[in-house]
């Protein structure tokens, strides 16, 4: 059996497995043979590779054997065995069990991380998975696996990596320690109780910090990820350089994840408008250097990608400047508008 892309496929060549979407139901069943409306459907919802067994080449192609890997469907497992697993430690940590070892989470996370860093598309895959659960725990996978990418995108070695998305799941474990209430609370909320949220930091660290399987990385994490390199941050005020740098990683993965989410006190908004949110922060307070480095490989993601404008009129996203990676080139019928010079428009959405 060899893996092929899409492009070798040839009409006739038979499916010897079914096809699932990302829900889990089958799209195309075994023994459904390939034509142009296949080949059109897979180019349409990025399945690129297929495998096939070599057994076959001497045989005629109406009997090869094609076996798909449907990445969506990978993802969603890798995903949701992660979430049930962070579930798992977060009530665990809720009831007082401090003791948990945190290797118990290593072979569902690095299944997912594999998926993730080789799929490079993060963000397609985080947009693909629509899981009714509440914010704090798709957050936590979601931030784990930003932080994850935003390391591979820095050249750094796989023990890292791990570490980063170990840190991204656990940052804010320590929310099981504050009122649960102010977790699922609608509207806005005022600043005593911003003053109670902002104790997750610590809280988290202060619990866990006794637990011998715990990373010191990941517990600095838990304790610094929403420092700031002005010193504007929170528990301690650090500036930059004193914050650790998977803290730093945390923090832009957080913010990031934050605001293009649906949550319960505050609408998303668009992947566009957080590249600004992003960038304005990294004058602020976000590692400048990790804010750029996530920034540049994350908006090539939406190259194709389909939005909403703010003047109701649905185009494509074609170019992307690095200098103005929230201002894209978009094409709209046969005209082209040029975000970076106009003004007047927005994109309100990203079309999934
Ligand atoms: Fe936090």
């Amino acid at each position: 059996m060899r893996e092929i892309s899409v492009d070798e496929l040839t009409l006739g060549m038979c499916l010897s497995k079914d096809i699932y979407n990302d829900l889990g139901n089958i799209i195309l069943s075994q023994g459904t043979e390939i034509s142009n409306k296949h080949l059109a459907y897979f180019q349409k919802h990025g399945i690129i590779s297929i495998y096939i067994d070599e057994r076959d080449n001497s045989v005629p192609a109406e009997s090869h054997k094609a076996v798909k890997i449907y990445k969506f469907k990978d993802l969603n497992n890798a995903y949701a065995e992660v979430l049930g697993q962070f579930k798992e430690v977060y009530f665990n940590v809720q009831n007082k069990q401090h003791d948990f070892d945190v290797e118990i989470l290593r072979p569902a996370l690095e299944g997912l991380i594999e998926i993730v860093i080789s799929d490079n598309d993060v963000l397609g895959s985080m947009r693909i998975i629509a899981l009714n659960e509440a914010y704090h725990f798709t957050h936590a996978v979601n931030v784990s696996m930003l932080s994850a990418m935003i390391c591979k995108w820095t050249g750094l070695e796989n023990d890292m990596i791990y570490l980063a998305a170990l840190s991204g799941l656990l940052h804010d474990i320590g929310k099981t320690k504050v009122p649960q209430e102010l977790l699922y609370k609608q509207g806005e909320i005022n600043e005593q109780e911003y003053e109670l949220l902002k104790m997750h930091a610590k809280l988290g660290y202060e619990s866990l910090k006794n637990n011998s399987s715990l990373p010191r990385e990941v517990l600095a994490s838990m304790l610094f990820h929403h420092e700031r390199s002005d010193g504007t941050g929170y528990p301690s005020g650090l500036k930059e350089e004193q914050t650790p740098y998977l803290a730093r990683v945390v923090a832009v993965a957080d913010v990031f994840d934050a605001i293009t989410s649906d949550k319960i006190y505050r609408s998303r908004v668009s992947s566009f408008k957080a590249f600004s949110i992003i960038k304005d922060e990294s004058f602020r307070g976000l590692d400048p250097k990790i804010s750029e480095i996530f920034l540049s490989n994350i908006a090539a993601f939406f190259i194709n990608n389909r939005v909403k404008l703010s003047d109701g009129r649905v185009g494509e996203v074609v170019y992307i400047n690095k200098y103005a990676l929230n201002r894209p080139l978009i094409k709209v019928s046969n005209d082209f508008i040029d975000l970076s010079t106009d003004y007047s428009i927005e994109i309100d959405e990203v079309i999934s």
